[in-house]
């Protein structure tokens, strides 16, 4: 790279912006990290790797458009709370962003939303999702969608720990079930090389994950990271939904349909993308 450019990332102090904020300032970029506590903990991390912090809040335009003042770039992405739903604070918050980056013309908008938008899943906060790609076509601003499936690190607070020499998690989908996944680092990966190839990148939409596995599969994959016998047992949807209906819809979607991606051409194009075993290796 030439000059030095400067990427706006939402989410900065969480896993997907935390991952891009990581990615572009290894790759050279000037990170500019929204952030709405300039001096929390996350905000601090950020200011040591690099990452220039702004205080903003995805409610708050003004603050938004004075973040994206000069910017090459800006990296979206909206929180939701799968217990606590309110779709449409993530569609505003969503539109707030693009706005900010359609009014100060910036070059490239990169959106994080999910791998189900398209095939009408239903689900609330894959829909939201699906509205903020149409209003970001809407408005005409140069981006990529990045459509990212299930995460890895969802694993982390998924599993539990041993008791009595075993793993026993429950789950509400079919052994036999695959489930596309990635790692976070991935999604960084990624979305770095979409800002550092815009030629390539701006205009398209990509489904992104780094490996597929059965449920039975994940379960064996977790078994032989450290030996410690790992199974699942199913958990009735409708008890799921009696507890976090929105949860019971995407797992319910998952056992139905499930996402799509192109593992095997993203592997091609990134053959450093992780798979689960190799996740499970660092994150034990
Ligand atoms: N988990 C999955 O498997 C999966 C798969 C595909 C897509 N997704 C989608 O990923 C998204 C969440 O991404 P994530 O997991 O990276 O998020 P996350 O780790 O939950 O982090 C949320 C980030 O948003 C920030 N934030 C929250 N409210 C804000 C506001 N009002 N103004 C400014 N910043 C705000 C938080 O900052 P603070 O530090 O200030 O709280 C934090 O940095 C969701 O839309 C989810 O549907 C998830």
């Amino acid at each position: 790279m030439s000059e030095t450019k400067t990427v706006l990332v939402t989410g900065a102090t969480g896993g997907q912006g935390g991952a891009v904020a990581r990615r572009l300032l290894d790759g050279g970029w000037a990170v500019r990290a929204l952030v709405r506590d300039p001096d929390g903990q996350g905000a601090g991390e950020l200011r040591a790797l690099g990452a220039e912090p702004v205080t903003g809040d995805l409610d708050d335009p003004r603050s938004l458009r004075a973040a994206v003042r000069g910017v090459h770039g800006v990296f979206s992405v909206q929180p939701a709370d799968l217990t606590d739903p309110d779709p449409e604070a993530e569609v505003r918050r969503g539109r707030n962003v693009a706005d900010a980056a359609e009014a100060a013309g910036v070059a490239h908008l990169v959106y994080s939303s999910v791998g189900a938008v398209g095939r009408g899943s239903g689900v609330a906060h894959f829909e939201t999702k699906a509205e903020i790609e149409a209003y970001i076509d809407a408005l005409g601003v140069p981006a990529t969608v990045l459509r990212p499936v299930f995460f890895m690190e969802n694993w982390l607070s998924m599993m539990p720990r041993a008791r009595n020499g075993e793993r026993v998690a429950s789950i509400a989908l079919d052994p036999g079930t695959p489930l596309q996944m990635i790692a976070l680092a991935d999604i960084g990966r990624i979305a770095a090389d979409a800002f550092g190839r815009p030629a390539e990148f701006v205009g398209r939409k990509i489904e992104i994950a780094g490996d597929e596995l059965t449920v039975r599969q994940i379960a064996e994959a977790f078994t032989s990271a450290d030996g410690v016998p790992t199974r699942f047992e199913r958990q009735p949807i409708e008890e799921l939904r009696a507890a976090a209906g929105e949860v019971a819809n995407m797992f319910d979607w998952f056992d139905r349909k499930g996402y799509g991606a192109d593992v095997a051409a993203l592997r091609e194009r990134y053959p450093r993308l992780l798979t689960f075993e190799a996740w499970l290796r660092g994150n034990r």
